[in-house]
């Protein structure tokens, strides 16, 4: 057995996302998110199921707060919901809302857990969306205005924030191939949405630093590794450009000021606009980046595949299995995509800010759950974590996706990713072994493998 210790002071953590765990979708004030205006069409979520009260977390959060202490985690990765705060997107703030997470930062301080707070983890305001969401290049103005809002109001305490969860999953899912929040399928819309996600997070991280607040502030970006299906020219090709169209549009901007010109070439009429000045704005010094890793993906040359022409599926390491999502397991994915972010990028300080599996949980008569297959994934990526920082990766801390389970988006409450188990009836939370696993590990900061 060998014992992999991790740097000192290393943040463990867990992380959950507002419309996946508050509920409490229209009270005290709080306006309509697109993801209530999607889940609340026909057919959209699996089983008809919604955000409306998911784990009740807008009420539960100070036993909440206490289960996580309980589990010795060293920070909270949540993010606030952007209508629950500005009803309208913009203008009126609606104090109740910003008093909700003014005590859950205050609480989690008191535990002694460090908030690390994204200001938007999907759920656009619907009012923004109505005027034309996030392809509305207006909508970069409205997304500062309350970044500097909750900068205000919690900034003096929140040691880290993130601007954006995954644009990559807002512009492509949302708004081109459809099947999230908004459901909109344009491909120029998507690519202009990642532009004005990227300015907007520009905006907001000059926002920050003009305010001189003590905290960090970085994006958190989701990244797959990628191998063509084969030698052939053609899939090597589309194995550039599917890393282009969905990584490095984020991190060519983000680190060095420019968009990658081959995949601009290819988008042709689908490039965004940029106005003169935008990539200044969007390649601000950040402290962090955020890294969510899920899944390893190849990819195949495909004449029929619309205007990228390209098809990826993503695949196991060599006697790993599927999670439950159907996605491959495939722990060295992570040290991969570690290795060369910091090669490419040389990041001060990086995190792991999502990595976890849905499993099929079979709860025992005390609702236990003994999920020894998430024990074993989180241990491979623990693992490959490690080695990314022997291999000089300045990897600071990592976040389990996710404290609870959850609404999983288009899966509804099919997909079970929490060390916690919920009872969705009766809103018990109970922690599963791999909960009293990962409480073991933080209090060693070590895994034994
Ligand atoms: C990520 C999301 C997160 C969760 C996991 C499973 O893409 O950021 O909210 O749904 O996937």
């Amino acid at each position: 057995m060998t014992t992999r210790v991790y740097p000192d002071g290393f943040l463990w953590g867990a992380a959950t996302a507002a419309y996946q765990v508050e509920g409490a979708w229209n009270e005290d004030g709080k306006g309509e998110s697109i993801w209530d205006r999607f889940c609340h069409l026909p057919y959209r979520v699996r089983d008809g199921d919604t955000g409306d009260v998911a784990c009740d977390h807008y009420h539960r959060w100070a036993e909440d707060v206490a289960l996580m202490r309980s589990l010795g985690l060293k920070t909270y990765r949540l993010s606030l919901s952007w209508p629950r705060i500005l009803p309208e997107g913009r203008g009126r703030v609606n104090e109740p809302g910003l008093g909700f997470y003014d005590r859950l930062v205050d609480r989690l301080l008191e535990a002694g857990i460090q908030p690390n707070v994204t200001l938007n983890h999907w759920d656009l305001p619907q009012a923004i969306q109505d005027v034309g969401g996030w392809p509305n290049r207006d909508t970069v103005g409205w997304f500062t205005e309350y970044a500097q809002v909750a900068f205000e109001r919690l900034g003096d305490r929140v040691p880290m924030w993130a601007t954006h969860n995954e644009p990559m999953v807002i512009a492509y899912l949302g708004y081109h191939a459809g099947i999230f929040a908004p459901g909109i399928s344009d491909l120029s819309q998507a690519v202009q949405t990642v532009h004005h996600l990227l300015l907007s997070h520009g905006r907001a991280v000059q926002a920050y630093r003009g305010g001189g607040y003590p905290g960090k502030i970085g994006i958190v970006l989701n990244i797959s590794p990628y191998q063509p299906a084969s030698d052939d020219e053609a899939d090597r090709a589309a194995c550039e450009r599917i890393d282009q169209l969905y990584t490095r549009i984020f991190s060519e901007p983000l680190f060095n000021g420019r968009y990658p010109e081959p995949l601009m070439t290819w988008l042709g009429p689908h490039a965004p606009q940029i106005a003169d000045g935008d990539l200044e704005v969007i390649q601000q010094a950040i402290d962090f980046l955020g890294v969510n890793y899920y899944n390893k993906s190849a990819v195949a040359f495909d004449s029929e595949a619309g205007v990228i022409k390209l098809r990826a599926w993503n695949i196991s390491a060599p006697g790993l299995g599927t999670t439950d999502m159907g996605w491959g397991i495939y722990p060295d994915g992570l040290r991969e995509v570690l290795v060369d972010v910091e090669t490419r990028y040389h990041v001060p300080e990086i995190y792991v800010t999502e990595n976890g599996c849905a499993a099929v949980d079979v709860p025992d008569g005390t609702g236990s759950v003994d999920d020894r297959d998430r024990i074993e994934f989180l241990r491979g990526h623990f693992r490959a974590a490690h080695q990314a920082i022997e291999e000089g990766v300045p990897l600071q801390g990592y976040y389990v996706w996710s404290l609870m389970d959850n609404f999983e988006w288009t899966r509804g409450y099919a997909k079970r990713f929490g060390i916690v188990r919920v009872d969705y009836e009766t809103q018990e939370r109970t922690p599963k072994a791999s909960a009293l696993w990962y409480r073991d590990l933080i209090a060693r900061n070590a895994l034994e493998d």
